[in-house]
């Protein structure tokens, strides 16, 4: 079968997928129409803002653009290790370490803590990049339903693997709802089992320090493995690891994605720094999004939508039919409003949405104007 072939294939199926240029701003243009940005995880508006432009600038002149090699050969700098403690304390671990991306850090932290011999118990609505790293590592893959705690317990108690790791989104990324973290760490108590927890639409958005939903709950110290990204709440690229000292030793030895890849560039660095002090010092961008995101959600479901169970700046509305979703999606550009929609395989069959999210720079007139539109849309 030829590349035309493929791609045919993929166009007939409806599937097809193509890049179109938008913007991180709250107004994009995309495709010739000025839109209101609905589908970014620039969560805090952080993405635009001149301090963390001002502190890139900054280490670039001081470090230079690039790093210039992978962390163990000459690209550790000074600037990533200032960085990797700031992740720990706002994570209230010992240690963190970076990695290019939030996929880099699944795919490379699961393999490295398990694989042939072991087991890996994984939602069933978890990341690609989750499903990617459980499918590399070798171990036995459980999928457990979707927040199923007592199918997820059945499982550990079935298993005799030599190590078991537990691993969920805390947000989950189509659903915007939460994982059951409280009851997942009694049962991985219980059954002596690590836990990993993917916290990428959580970080800098839940708990009183913004460190997520870990934070949230009190949970830390119990969790074996916390995973972050950069490039979402924080406006800027890559993602880290945090947790014991000797398990981020054991991912610098180990986890593939970190140890064979150029390390991050010190201008993101430097303005991941900044985006953590904008986070410290301004409470008041997360408590904004989150009511703003409730606000969206509540009206939605008023008026009949099916917005699910979140609580975050995720908001799904469950369409089912996946071509009615796309074309609803099409349909809100030409009112102005940029809101994608995904369905099957993105999402499970059936499930096909809108996906809303939210970010603290929104306004009310913006949630009216969405809102407005997506009536319009499903009336139309
Ligand atoms: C839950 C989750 N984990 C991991 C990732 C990957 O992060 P990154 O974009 O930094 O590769 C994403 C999104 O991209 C995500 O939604």
């Amino acid at each position: 079968m030829t590349f035309g072939d493929e791609l045919a294939r993929i166009r007939d199926a409806g599937l097809l997928r193509v890049l179109r240029e938008s913007g991180v701003d709250r107004w994009v243009t995309v495709e010739g129409r000025r839109a209101l940005l609905l589908c970014s995880n620039n969560y805090l508006g952080l993405a635009t803002h001149p301090a963390l432009a001002d502190a890139a600038d900054r280490a670039a002149r001081t470090y230079g653009v690039g790093a210039g090699a992978s962390r163990l050969i000459s690209g550790s700098l000074p600037i990533h290790t200032e960085l990797e403690a700031r992740l720990a304390a706002l994570k209230h671990t010992d240690a963190a370490l970076l990695f290019p991306s939030g996929y880099h850090a699944n795919i490379g932290a699961i393999t490295a803590l398990v694989g042939r011999g072991d087991a890996v118990f994984s939602d069933a609505l978890n990341h690609a990049s989750i499903i990617d790293g459980c499918r590399l590592s070798g171990a036995a893959v459980h999928v457990y339903p979707h927040r199923d705690v007592g199918a997820l317990e059945s499982a550990l108690r079935d298993s005799n693997a030599r190590r078991r790791l537990i691993v969920t989104d805390s947000i989950f990324s189509m659903d915007g709802d939460a994982a059951p973290l409280a009851d997942i760490c009694v049962v991985a108590e219980r059954h002596d089992a690590m836990t990993m927890v993917d916290e990428a639409h959580a970080t800098g958005v839940f708990g009183p320090s913004g460190a997520g939903l870990v934070e949230a709950l009190g949970l830390h110290g119990r969790v074996t493995a916390q995973m972050g990204t950069l490039g979402k709440a924080l406006g800027c690229a890559g993602a880290f690891v945090a947790g014991t000292r000797e398990l981020v030793d054991l991912l610098v030895n180990r986890a593939r994605s970190f140890i064979y890849t150029t390390a991050l560039p010190p201008p993101v660095i430097g303005a991941v720094i900044a985006a953590l002090d904008l986070v410290e010092r301004e409470p008041e961008r997360r408590e904004r999004l989150l009511r703003m995101s409730a606000d969206l959600r509540h009206r939605l479901g008023t008026l009949g939508y099916d917005v699910g169970e979140g609580d975050g700046p995720i908001v799904p509305i469950i369409i089912g039919d996946t071509a009615k979703a796309i074309g609803m999606s099409r349909e809100l550009l030409k009112r102005g409003v940029y809101v994608s929609g995904f369905g099957f395989p993105v999402v499970p069959q059936g499930h096909a949405r809108l996906r809303c999210q939210i970010s603290a720079a929104h306004t009310r007139e913006h949630l009216d104007k969405a809102i407005s539109a997506i009536v319009d849309v499903a009336n139309g």
